[in-house]
């Protein structure tokens, strides 16, 4: 792509762009003039669909009219809710509906997975995981490690990237998952890094892991919605991922969880509730736990009907969007923040995300290289709202559901400013 900098040609792709009337379904924030928002910050809590409202209000209104006979006659009947939601979740992240579940929120499902799947034995005792995971998905590792009796120092391996690098390079993932998979018992890899953005290759990984006889399992938290993750062809045991990023489903809504159809009726260690029972006997209360075939088996409570509302509001708007056309637009998008921040010039900033558009999604993770967060305050100021992460990075993520190349245009011109504005800018 032949990229500009300059308005006119932001403007000129916006008006090319086929999925543009996505971003009128979204509520855009205003600044406190009334001006609209750069909002840039979809990888950590995604925007409100308008029809949300609508989807909520739905359900307040059958629980006003019902009680609870609304899990029958509700006009979305809430016995089978969750049903609702999956054939659209599948197809966000590539999986089959029996391969795919909503329930409860991703530290709590990384951890009945790991129930599942982490069952360390013998000299097989250990997790891999990145040095630079997302801190929840370490406390959860370790934490079960514990519960094994064993010690997170001897059984947690870190993937570190080599010194003066941030990316981890998947030739070092796979020579650490051939020299040490016999004694690594779950590889448990983030498959979109939090901070750098990189996109882990999760076939590849899956593939290592599996040859060593190591169970495989990724947080998809920042893939979801992000990257058409294809879980089923990947192959991997089990996934799991919040809704409330890019998938734009409110604050602490509920993840989701992929287990491979391969384990549907394995019999594994596994904590059990009523809702993964067989749903033709759930209600006879008996004694004996009959897990449903699939993912559903994990299922502990009935869910909670207010956040899946919002979740299925929003997974319309993807069914009709498509991952294939949002990831395509990704592509010319994020490619244009590279280049616009590129055109600014190093010495203050560098981007650490993969410049490779097949080793990343959306988001750009921007250091700036005096650790410094004075250039983020001043940039939030100006009507910018991305993020910083401890110790130096801005994220911005332009999401393709909603942002705009007007919006990628926008904030690139005034970190620019921003930046000439430095001391010694
Ligand atoms: C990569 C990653 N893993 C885990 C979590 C924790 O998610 P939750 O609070 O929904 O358990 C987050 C939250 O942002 C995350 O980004």
């Amino acid at each position: 792509m032949n990229y500009k900098d300059n308005i006119d040609f932001a403007k000129q792709m916006d008006q090319d762009d086929p999925l543009k009337s996505f971003r009128d379904k979204f509520y855009i924030p205003k600044q406190k003039n009334g001006d609209t928002c750069i909002y840039l910050c979809g990888n950590s809590l995604g925007l409100q669909a308008k029809q949300t409202k609508e989807a909520l209000e739905q359900e307040l209104e059958d629980w006003k009219n019902y009680g609870v006979e609304g899990h029958f006659h509700a006009k979305n009947p809430w016995m089978p809710y969750h049903e609702f939601l999956t054939q659209a979740m599948a197809n966000v992240v590539g999986a089959k509906p029996i391969e795919v579940v909503v329930m409860n929120t991703l530290t709590v499902n990384l951890h009945l997975m790991m129930v599942s799947f982490y069952k360390p034995s013998g000299n097989r005792t250990k997790i891999l995981i990145e040095a630079d995971a997302f801190p929840s998905d370490k406390y959860a590792a370790e934490s079960q490690i514990r519960f094994h009796g064993l010690e997170p120092s001897e059984c947690l391996i870190e993937l570190k990237a080599r010194p003066g690098e941030v990316c981890l390079r998947e030739e070092d993932i796979q020579t650490t998952i051939e020299q040490q998979g016999r004694d690594i018992a779950l590889v448990m890899l983030g498959n979109t890094n939090y901070y750098t953005g990189q996109y882990l290759n999760m076939k590849n990984i899956t593939a290592w892991g599996h040859a060593q006889g190591c169970k495989v399992g990724f947080d998809c938290a920042h893939g979801a919605g992000n990257h058409p993750l294809n879980l089923h062809e990947a192959g991997c045991d089990f996934a799991v991922w919040c809704t409330y990023k890019y998938l734009n489903s409110g604050p602490g809504s509920l993840g989701g969880v992929f287990v491979h159809e391969r384990h549907a009726t394995a019999e594994l260690p596994r904590f059990e509730g009523w809702w993964g029972h067989n749903k033709e006997t759930r209600f006879k209360m008996r004694d004996g736990f009959e897990p449903i075939p699939g993912v559903e088996a994990w299922q502990l409570s009935n869910p909670p009907i207010l956040s899946m509302a919002a979740i299925w509001a929003s997974l319309r708007i993807f069914e009709e969007a498509g991952m294939q056309r949002l990831r395509e637009k990704a592509l010319l998008l994020t490619g244009y923040l590279e280049y616009l921040v590129q055109e600014i010039g190093d010495e203050f900033i560098k981007i650490i995300t993969p410049s490779d558009p097949e080793a990343r999604g959306c988001q750009l993770s921007i250091q700036v290289k005096n650790a410094n967060k004075t250039l983020y305050d001043k940039i939030s100021k100006k009507g910018v709202i991305a993020d910083w992460r401890e110790p130096d990075v801005i994220r911005v993520a332009p999401v393709p559901m909603y942002n705009s190349f007007t919006d990628v245009f926008m904030f690139a011109s005034i970190l620019k400013e921003q930046i000439e504005a430095l001391p010694n800018g």
